[in-house]
Parts: structure tokens; C-alpha cells; sequence
């Protein structure tokens, strides 16, 4: 069939570039994937129960479009115990399909065609084309190895113009594995005041930070009604499979993206609701081993990159590790190809998360520590080869 009936929108919009390599690598034997970013944990067992009661009880009708009240009740409560922000569970959270909705809804309810939306990359892969997809233009800011990946201030002052309508940020961050600095963050609550836009902020791994505090964007002062806060279960409690993810925003635009998602989703997944529910209530031990575990990984394959001679950053949240392959001569793409093909690891190559991101591959150090340690010598082998 011809694409002659798809719509230019689609038609702009390229497919992701990580999928290629999860294609490739699945075809392959004995591959070790430092490529998915998503847990390797199953979900902590109450949570899996809760889920199992939920069915058994006969739960399985549609509730609220914004998720069922208790639940929002518990995650109010959740963020005010975290980051002391308070929410009305009424009228200021709704639950989604993953954060990967809530994106989709908060640049469907904030661009008209051709308004632009300020990324801070490299980036989550989905965030230029879901702002395309709706219509807007993505303008890429990059953070830089030199500041360890966290924000530059000037120059996203530098890319506001009268098209600008929001600012995109994820910390801490998927590729690099930064966390943004309070200082940074400062700055980014000026502009945004100054220039009267909204800010997205993706926290989804807002619970995976290691030794530093994770600032939560909208407890910034001022900032609770400029922001529009994404989170969700999948990556802090292991349930990317149950699609989980919530919004949390000033009611004129909660109730905007509510609208949206009443249409086209009507209501989540009631025993995700009910998995979610029995997380915030007893999950917190299970968050904090699964950070240590993460945490121990995490120095393991930052200590071997760096002594393979591949330059990494320090990651200090999320779980990837971003190091710099200049030095092997080969473009981010060309070395995750031959990597996969010649040693059978998978990375993801850095140009698939935007500007900033070429010279550099995402390993996801979610995998267990015998694997991510072969992989290391695998590594080391094929740079000794180049
Ligand atoms: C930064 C970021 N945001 C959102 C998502 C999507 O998360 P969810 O599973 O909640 O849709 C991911 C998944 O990798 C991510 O890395």
C-alpha cells in the first residue's frame, strides 16, 4: 500500500534510531545488551501481588479518567513526603500510560503549529517526535561533557525567541545519567519567569540518584504553576511492562491534558492502578535496595570505561553511563555496529539522543554485574582491535 495516505505529519517523523540496534542484536546469540534502559529487576513482589488481588478481587471495569482517587490521594501525599509540593488530588494529578503519555499530552495541549519547545539534549529519544507530532518545533540545547552534562543557562537563554513556548528538561537524565544542580535549575526558573513559559520536567528517574539530592523542579519557588511534572513507576519500582506514569500540574493545564486523554485513553490499566497503589504504600525499601544494587554497578562500569580508556562523566543518577569513544576514531554509530557485530555488546550510539550525544554511547548498566563485567572485557577487546 502506498504511503501516499499517511499524513505529512507522519511522514516527517523518523523511526526511532534505537530500535535498529535492539532489532539487530535480538537476531544475535549470546549478545550482552547494555542497551535497553529498563530495569533488569522483576517488580518487588508486593506490588506483583497487589496486581494479582486486584484481578481476583473482580477489579476489572474502567475507573476515573484520571485514575482512581485513592490513588492520586497517595500520590500527593508521596510528593508533599518527598519534595514537600502540595497537589490537589481533585483537580492537579491524573494517572497516564507511562510518562511516555504524559509527554504526548503536554505537547498536544501546549503548541499550536510551528511554536517551538527548547529540549535540553542529549535526550530521551521520543522527545522530538512527539513535539513534532504535535505540531510544534523542537530546539535542541546541549549539555556538555565539560559542565558533566548539566544545564547551560546562557545558551538556553540564547535559543528563547518569540516562538517559544516551554522548556523541555529530564533529570536526572537519560542518556547521560546527570542530575542537574539546584543552581542550574535556579537559573532555568528565572527564564522561564521571565519569559513566561512553561517548563516539562520528566522526573521519571527522580528516585535512582546516588550520594546527590534530586531537585524536584516544581518545589523550586514559584514554579508549582509553570510546571508541568512527569514521573512514573516504571524505572524507580521495575513496572516499565504495567505502563504507569502520572502528571502533576496547575489545573488549567491538568485538565487540559485530562480532556485529551479522556478521548483517547479514556482510563489506565485499573490493576496498574492497583499495583501502583501498593508501591507508594510499601515500596520504599524495595526503591532503596534496587538504588544500592544500581549504585554498585554503576561504580563498577564507570571505574572499568575509564580505565579501558574510554573518558565517562560520572553518572550520578538514572542508569546510564555516557562515555566518550573519540578517541577510538569512529563515529558513535559505527562503533555501536561493530561493537555488537565483532564483540556482541550492545550500546546505544549517541547520536540517536540528539545533538550533543555523537561521540559518545549510552550503556545501560541495569544488567548484572557478571554481564556488565564481561562487557567491559569485550569493550577493552574490540578497542585493542581498532
Ligand atoms: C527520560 C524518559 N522519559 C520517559 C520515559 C518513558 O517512560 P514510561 O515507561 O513511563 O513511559 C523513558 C523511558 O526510557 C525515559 O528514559
Amino acid at each position: 500500500m502506498s504511503s501516499k495516505y499517511l499524513s505529512s505529519r507522519i511522514r516527517e517523523i523518523p523511526p526511532s534510531a534505537i530500535r535498529k540496534f535492539f532489532d539487530l542484536a535480538s537476531t544475535m546469540q549470546d549478545v550482552i545488551s547494555l542497551s535497553i534502559g529498563e530495569p533488569d529487576f522483576t517488580t518487588p513482589e508486593p506490588v506483583l501481588q497487589a496486581g494479582i488481588r486486584s484481578l481476583q478481587s473482580g477489579q476489572t471495569h474502567y475507573t476515573s479518567n484520571a485514575g482512581k482517587l485513592e490513588l492520586r490521594e497517595a500520590l500527593a501525599e508521596y510528593l508533599f513526603r518527598l519534595y514537600h509540593i502540595q497537589y490537589d488530588p481533585n483537580r492537579e494529578i491524573m494517572f497516564t500510560i507511562g510518562a511516555s503519555e504524559g509527554l504526548h499530552l503536554a505537547a498536544s495541549v501546549l503548541l499550536n503549529p510551528g511554536d517551538e519547545m527548547i529540549v535540553s539534549t542529549p535526550c530521551f529519544v521520543s522527545y522530538q517526535g512527539i513535539i513534532r507530532m504535535a505540531g510544534g518545533v523542537p530546539v535542541e540545547v546541549a549539555c556538555r561533557k565539560e559542565d558533566q552534562f548539566d544545564l547551560d543557562p546562557q545558551a538556553i537563554a540564547d535559543a528563547i525567541t518569540p516562538r517559544t513556548k516551554a522548556i523541555l528538561i529530564n533529570f536526572p537524565c537519560n542518556p547521560t545519567g546527570a542530575v542537574a544542580s539546584r543552581e542550574t535549575l535556579l537559573e532555568i526558573s528565572r527564564l522561564a519567569d521571565a519569559h513566561d513559559l512553561i517548563v516539562i520536567s520528566d522526573e521519571i528517574y527522580d528516585r535512582l540518584v546516588y550520594g546527590v539530592e534530586h531537585v524536584c523542579f516544581p518545589a523550586l519557588p514559584g514554579m508549582q504553576q509553570r510546571t508541568i511534572l512527569l514521573g512514573g513507576f516504571s524505572k524507580d519500582y521495575a513496572m516499565t511492562g504495567w505502563r504507569i506514569g502520572y502528571v502533576a500540574a496547575a489545573p488549567e493545564l491538568l485538565q487540559a491534558m485530562l480532556r485529551m486523554h479522556q478521548y483517547i485513553i479514556m482510563c489506565i490499566s485499573t490493576t496498574a492502578q492497583d499495583a501502583a497503589l501498593e508501591a507508594l504504600k510499601t515500596g520504599e525499601s524495595f526503591v532503596q535496595e534496587m538504588c544500592q544494587d544500581y549504585d554498585r554497578r554503576r561504580k563498577m562500569i564507570v571505574s572499568g570505561l575509564n580505565q579501558i580508556g574510554l573518558p565517562t562523566v560520572e553518572p550520578l543518577g538514572a542508569f546510564y553511563a555516557f562515555p566518550d569513544i573519540t578517541s577510538t576514531g569512529l563515529d558513535s554509530a559505527a562503533f555501536a555496529e561493530r561493537l555488537l557485530k565483532e564483540e556482541k555488546v550492545a550500546v546505544v550510539p549517541g547520536s540517536a539522543f540528539g545533538k550533543g550525544g555523537e561521540g559518545f554511547v549510552r550503556c545501560c548498566y541495569a544488567t548484572a554485574y557478571d554481564k556488565i563485567e564481561e562487557a567491559l572485557e569485550r569493550i577493552d577487546r574490540f578497542i585493542s582491535k581498532i
